[in-house]
């Protein structure tokens, strides 16, 4: 093998205010493989991660729990911590960002950017909320459109009609912290001006750095042209105050990915011969990978290499982004009971099981990962128990009989070629972090294996005279290429391999997974995995409901709604004003079937859906694009309000209004009567 490389590899920090679940493992899982195989490999790699712990969303946590944030905090990288090492992701390090390591790096990246002149200050105006004394960002606040007067928008977009408006222009805004009507106030931020890395930033992105869809789209971003950052927040803040200023904290995402530094950091300062420098450096010869998902790209791809740029420090080799979790082809619901936190798998099923799933979805793409829980139990079941265990429990009680050593002879070679020559192939899936094409090519050798033994059937030879040393030939190559498999699993299953280590009597590694072993003794075969029952997927599915209360919301900026479910708490509006029966009376709700859908070009939330309501047909935009698939929708059944009056939007005539409930972005829920309704009846 070529010289060991030096690699830093990172996951993105997950905030402090919420438990993992099982689309946060989609990353860790993920990285951890990679990582595995890279020291698997023989190189010096070191994986570094730590809680994200400063903001408003983890102060208000906090708050809400009555305790302070540092306890808050504390608690909350216990339990990620357990988590994570139960489904063994090993990191070499796990810090805070709320350390003092951090809080030197901020300031000193800080002072770099000032210096360099690239901090801009000027006055903005806020909503400000003035009961809890505190600035509120555009998501903290909710009214009605002050276009179609649609209620219960948040603070910059109606979910109803698509309208881009600013928190002042809201009817009748609220601050959904304490309930008052906020007011406009000005403060002094702090900007760090982008615009100024345009060009090196054109150049970084297409350098071979992301994979080409992300690139495509930072693209567009930077040739619309790019705004001055905001890295400052007024007090109430959970975060560092910026140094030379009173009651200025810096936003939580500037000192985030510093939090990357400050981990490695933590860990050099205890490990001998792990060099801050040597890894951070502008010339640096290491190489640093970031794994990250799509929701989170501009932080990593646009302003955090400006910083670094900026403060003379080495900007990453690669930014590795993946897409997000669904459940069953949806997103995780807590109604659903897909909405899984990591603890709630761990009590019912074994995580080797949903690492095995993971990697063998996993392209190195930004595609999102659909874990569908049938395909799962049927696939971990065939692949893991069915073929790869299976080879060592049919041969090994053959080489046992025969007196516990295998056989000097190979007895096909041919088959074992492939087994060699598969390792370059795997390596290079694993390496591109396509362990999907990986997984398929260790399947295919374990068919190969499974159909020379059926096809050999020792267990049949072993019942006639004088075939004793054909039966230990045969079984020998049998224990060879379940120990090649197992070595080319080892980075995504870690605890099956250390079994495998103690039945086979040695530690599995890469290079010596090629070479033929013969001749010493192995142990006693113990039945390493047993098959996944759907009772407990089933039970884990249950559990998942009943976790719906202890939701958490979730932090700052985080457009992907990775876990906007988890807004629930400061979700709930106020009941409207009470109304007469009359009142209600007059809208006519009636059944709809969506005969069409359409998605509706130059809008972000809209789609175009044609109505039948028994005879006749409407035309109605709907703001519910984030949600749905134009193609999942057609020839479902839905309530509509058939008297509203048409009204014309900038796409064309709207003529009515589906139901829906839910906060928002992709948990937009349009309401689905029982099958047995006909377009048309009314609905009471
Ligand atoms: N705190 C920020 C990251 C700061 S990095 C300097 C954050 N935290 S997070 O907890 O919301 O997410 C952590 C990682 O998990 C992110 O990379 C995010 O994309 C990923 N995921 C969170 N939910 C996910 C899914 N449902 N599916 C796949 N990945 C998901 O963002
Ligand atoms: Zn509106």
């Amino acid at each position: 093998m070529s010289e060991a490389r030096k690699i830093l590899v990172t996951s993105a920090l997950p905030y402090a205010n919420g438990s993992i679940h099982l689309g946060h493992l989609v990353e860790y899982i993920q990285t951890d493989i990679w990582v595995r195989f890279q020291k698997l490999r023989g190189h010096d790699c070191t994986y570094v991660c730590a809680d994200d712990a400063h903001g408003t969303a983890i102060m208000l946590k906090a708050e809400q729990l009555g305790l302070t944030p540092e306890q808050q905090i504390a608690n909350v990288k216990a339990e990620h911590e357990r988590d994570f090492a139960d489904f063994f992701v090993n990191f070499d390090n796990f810090h805070s960002t709320h350390s003092e390591e951090n809080r030197e790096y901020s300031e000193l990246i800080y002072g770099r950017l000032k210096e360099n002149g690239h901090i801009a200050s000027r006055k903005i105006t806020q909503a400000y909320d003035p009961e809890k004394e505190l600035f509120l960002a555009d998501r903290y606040i909710k009214g009605s459109c002050p276009k179609c007067k649609a209620e219960d928008q948040y603070g910059d977009n109606c979910e109803a009609c698509g309208a881009t408006y600013s928190p002042s222009e809201l009817i009748n805004p609220k601050s959904m912290i304490s309930g008052a009507t906020p007011i406009d106030k000005e403060s002094e931020h702090f900007f760090f001006q982008l615009s100024e890395f345009d060009g090196f930033l054109k150049e970084w992105t297409r350098s071979g750095t992301l994979q080409p869809e992300v690139a495509n789209k930072l693209a567009e971003w930077l040739d619309a042209g790019l705004q001055d950052w905001d890295i400052s927040r007024d007090a109430p803040y959970f975060g560092f105050e910026i140094p030379g200023e009173t009651g200025k904290y810096f936003y939580v995402w500037l000192d985030a990915p510093i939090g990357y530094m400050a981990s490695f950091k933590n860990l050099c300062d205890r490990t001998d011969g792990l060099e801050f420098d040597e890894y951070w450096n502008k010339d640096s010869k290491t190489e640093l990978y970031h794994f990250i998902g799509k929701d989170i790209v501009n932080f990593h791809a646009l302003f955090w290499p400006a910083i670094l740029k900026s403060a003379n420090y080495r900007t990453p080799t690669k930014v590795c982004v993946h897409g997000f979790l669904t459940v069953n082809g949806k997103k995780m619901s807590k109604s659903r009971g897909t909405f899984i936190n990591a603890r709630t798998y761990l009590d019912h099923l074994n995580p080797e099981y949903l690492r095995y799933y993971f990697a063998a979805k996993l392209g190195g793409n930004i595609d999102d990962l659909d874990l569908n829980l049938e395909d799962f139990i049927q696939r971990v079941n065939s692949d893991l128990v069915g073929k790869v265990v299976n080879i060592a429990s049919r041969t090994a009680k053959f080489v046992q009989k025969a007196g516990g050593n295998l056989s000097t002879n190979i007895a096909d070679e041919a088959l074992w070629q492939q087994f060699v020559d598969a390792s370059d192939v795997i390596t290079d899936h694993y390496e591109a972090r396509d362990f999907g094409k990986a997984m398929r090519e260790v399947m295919a050798l374990a068919d190969a294996a499974n159909e020379y033994i059926a096809a050999k059937a020792p267990w049949s030879l072993a019942k006639q005279e004088g075939t004793e040393q054909e039966v230990l030939d045969i079984c020998t190559q049998g224990i060879n290429m379940f120990r090649a498999l197992l070595t080319y699993l080892k980075p995504v299953l870690p605890e099956l391999s250390k079994k495998a280590e103690a039945f086979l009597g040695e530690t599995l590694t890469w290079d010596k997974a090629p070479s033929f072993r013969t001749g010493d003794a192995i142990n006693k075969f113990k039945p390493l995995l047993i098959r996944i029952e759907k009772d407990k997927v089933n039970a884990m599915v249950d559990a998942s409901k009943e976790a719906l209360a202890a939701a958490a919301p979730q932090g700052e900026n985080n457009t992907g709604g990775c876990n906007s479910d988890d807004k629930s708490e400061l979700d709930r509006a106020p009941l409207a004003d009470e109304i007469s029966f009359d009142d209600f009376a007059k809208v006519d709700l009636r059944i709809a079937l969506i005969k069409d859908a359409q998605h509706v070009e130059g809008a972000d939330k809209l789609l175009q859906l044609t109505l039948d309501l028994g005879g006749e047909t409407r035309n109605v935009f709907s703001g519910i694009k984030s949600a749905y698939k134009p193609e999942e929708l057609v020839g479902k059944l839905t309530v509509m309000v058939a008297n509203l009056a048409p009204r014309k939007m900038k796409f064309g005539l709207s003529e009515g209004m589906v139901l829906a409930a839910g906060p928002g972005k992709k948990e937009i829920y349009l309401l689905e009567p029982h099958s047995g309704a006909k377009p048309g009846q009314r609905v009471m």
